[in-house]
């Protein structure tokens, strides 16, 4: 592209968008900006891999969900700590990789805002140079005054003043919301700015791709496994179309195909001892997640009612998860409330 073509910055988008707000302090533009500086240095420390020396487990670390943390969990978590903590715009941090939400240190001013996290999220892909990627979620502090409760990031995804995503991939890319549809960046690594490319996303309402792990079919309730027959059956099925499949297994790198081109994804509740709640983390996956996908028309569901406006009891609520395309995602949804 020559040099004199005008190109949109993450930050002159941003501006521009604050203009509308003549009120506005700027903490909310300072806050993205943070966010997305905290993207750019882990696509840094994903794109260099193995020559980093950042691939593997990080020692044997189990984090609060049970998982083994690989050192690019552990240091995607301490970049988004040290990016976001000193602004001046936040109340508190809560990300998958801490137990408790994290304290603002004494020495830096508190601020209007909670950030909540998926420092890396596809974690069992760093190894084999699959996709991966980061999912953040914005909230207003309660009370800016003192340090955040974990009371207070239990609020519905309806509450959201941002959400997005960053995935590492190919190209390094952020989707972001401020609850005025969606916008795609991608990062020029010249520029190290994020680049307006993707204006307006919207998602078609239909679609002939679905994501699921199928090898946990023995566990699905009977609406998901109706919902996946049918598909399976194609063209000589109830469905009159023939579907096609896909499992990336990094579920920020599913939502931005679904983002680009269509698409279901279900991470439903099951039988399984470890998903009885659903698989997916509410605060920090399905609500930022959720919000993008309704900000571009599609929609996202726990199977019954919309993800959105589930309260949350707790900072590391899992939820069955069903997000995509509009009509797919009634029709689950319908299933879910029709006798078997
Ligand atoms: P994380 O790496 O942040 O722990 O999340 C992994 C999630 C999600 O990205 C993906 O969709 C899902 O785990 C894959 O689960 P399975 O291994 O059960 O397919
Ligand atoms: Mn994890
Ligand atoms: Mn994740
Ligand atoms: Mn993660």
């Amino acid at each position: 592209m020559p040099l004199t073509q005008h190109r949109t910055t993450l930050t002159q988008f941003l501006i521009e968008e604050r203009r509308r707000y003549p009120h506005a302090s700027g903490d909310f533009n300072s806050l993205i900006l943070s966010v997305a500086l905290a993207c750019k240095s882990i696509a840094r420390s994903v794109a260099f891999g193995a020559l980093g020396g950042v691939l593997g487990n990080a020692g044997g670390a189990i984090n609060v969900q049970g998982e083994t943390q690989k050192k690019l969990d552990v240091l995607s978590n301490d970049v988004f700590l040290r990016f976001n903590e000193w602004g001046g715009h936040l109340a508190g941090m809560a990300s998958e990789e801490m137990e408790d939400p994290y304290q603002i240190p004494d020495h830096y001013p508190k601020g209007k805002y909670l950030l909540v996290f998926d420092p890396l999220d596809g974690s069992s892909n760093i190894d084999v140079n699959v996709s991966v990627g980061s999912i953040f979620s914005v909230l207003r502090a309660p009370d800016s005054t003192r340090a955040a409760t974990q009371q207070d990031f239990l609020q519905p995804g309806t509450e959201q003043v941002a959400a997005g995503y960053a995935v590492y991939g190919p190209t390094t890319m952020l989707v972001l919301t401020v609850g005025n549809g969606v916008n795609g960046f991608t990062l020029d690594p010249n520029l190290g700015e994020f680049i307006l490319t993707h204006p307006a996303l919207q998602i078609p309402p239909d679609t002939h791709e679905f994501a699921i792990n199928a090898s946990n079919s023995r566990f699905w309730e009977a609406p998901v496994k109706r919902y996946v027959d049918e598909c399976l059956a194609g063209k000589t099925g109830p469905r009159d179309k023939d579907f096609n499949m896909r499992w990336i297994a990094s579920m920020v790198a599913e939502a931005h195909r679904i983002l680009m081109r269509g698409g279901v994804f279900l991470y439903p509740r099951d039988t399984k001892d470890t998903s009885k709640q659903g698989r997916l983390r509410l605060l920090y996956e399905a609500n930022p997640i959720g919000f993008v996908m309704e900000q571009a028309g599609g929609r996202v569901s726990t199977g019954r009612q919309s993800v959105l406006e589930v309260r949350p009891s707790s900072l590391h609520q899992r939820i069955g998860l069903v997000f995509g395309s509009k009509n797919e995602v009634d029709r689950i949804e319908r299933y879910h409330h029709e006798p078997q």
